[in-house]
């Protein structure tokens, strides 16, 4: 099978991990299994256009965002492509035209990473699917997110939603270092449509690229540690996923966030990631759970911003918070409501 020419469009997710990701061995297997939910507003649109070469040669591709070419974008994909040539032959036939827009913010300190790489990852199987009619629907979302997850670890787990789990765990039947896999069980309705505030406390470029952060965990102090408690705290949420126990979830997903922060902080080098706002908001949502038995908890990625979780009933009171209490201590007082998604769509 041959093909000339073509495009094809995927809108992809971010996600927010609950049981976090942080350490990896060669060849991207992370150092312990991670479980997310996938966002649903939060999401890159990638158009892949491609058209066949004279001569096979190089890598050839140009990437735009929002319109406008983006060669800072460029060693990333180059990288990613040299990394998926093996699972990819066609790669070199193709001179290809990667155009992409996030639907939040540029560099408001959100990474596009995950949306952005499982968006193209898509984008590529699309093609290899045209040349290869056979491929199942299973293993074409199998294989595409193995892909992502050797442009950026965490991208693997959005191409499904609503809850992801990568990394291999003995409570999970299927799940594997190499791809995500929808988290197989039922979950309590309790975590139906949960809702995540994401407050823009600092909209900077990252300290820390998540690279050089991953690289932090060799030969860490508490390395060892930290990846045997990951584990454990995936077989605890499992129950909590089956019972619906929010006070434990929201012991738990804070517990994982300052965890991953307490890694950045007895690094050599160390870093501190959250801003005096960052603790603000923190407070701020423990004193509103203390007086009012909401269930309303945070999480942090490896930045400043505070991810605000919270059941869909609450909704309208924890609104009403984020927006008396929180919004002030946001950059510019910009926040991004979103909610749990069902994953990577087709346009
Ligand atoms: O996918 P990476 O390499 O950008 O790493 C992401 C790591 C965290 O976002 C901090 C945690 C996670 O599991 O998503």
């Amino acid at each position: 099978n041959s093909i000339d020419e073509g495009s094809f469009t995927w809108s992809s997710p971010s996600n927010i991990a609950l049981v976090k990701y942080w350490g990896k061995k060669e060849h991207q297997i992370p150092e312990n299994p991670s479980i997310s939910f996938t966002l649903d507003n939060c999401k890159t649109t990638t158009t892949l256009s491609f058209l066949k070469k004279v001569n096979r040669g190089d890598f050839s591709f140009d990437v735009l965002l929002d319109g406008e070419q983006k060669d800072d974008f460029k060693p990333k994909i180059e990288t990613f492509f040299k990394r998926v040539e093996a699972y990819l032959p066609f790669l070199k036939d193709y001179h290809f035209k990667i155009e992409t827009s996030n639907t939040f913010p540029h560099s408001s300190g959100i990474a596009s990473s995950a949306s952005g790489m499982s968006a193209l990852a898509l984008c590529l199987m699309s093609i290899e699917k045209e040349l290869d009619s056979e491929i199942s629907k299973d293993d074409f979302i199998k294989k595409a997110s193995f892909l992502a997850r050797l442009g950026s670890g965490s991208a693997c787990r959005s191409l499904e939603g609503d809850l992801v789990i990568w990394g291999s765990h003995n409570d999970i039947k299927g799940s594997s270092d190499l791809f995500g896999l929808k988290y197989p069980y039922k979950v309590h309705e309790n975590f139906r449509d949960y809702q995540d505030t994401i407050l823009l406390v600092d909209k900077g470029e990252k300290q820390v690229s998540s690279t050089v952060g991953h690289n932090l965990m060799y030969n860490h102090p508490f390395a060892q540690e930290r990846f045997k408690q990951a584990n454990e705290n995936l077989s605890d949420l499992v129950s909590i996923l089956k019972n619906g126990d929010l006070n434990k979830f929201v012991a738990l997903v804070e517990s994982e966030a300052l965890t991953l922060h307490a890694m950045m902080m007895t690094s050599m080098p160390y870093f501190i990631l959250m801003k005096p706002n960052t603790l603000e908001i923190i407070n701020k949502i423990w004193n509103f759970r203390k007086d009012t038995g909401s269930r309303v908890c945070f999480t942090l990625d490896a930045g400043a911003n505070v991810h605000v979780l919270y059941p869909e009933n609450e909704t309208a009171d924890v609104m009403e918070f984020i927006k008396n209490e929180l919004v002030a201590y946001c950059q510019n007082g910009q926040y991004i409501c979103d909610q749990i998604g069902l994953g990577a769509k087709k346009m």
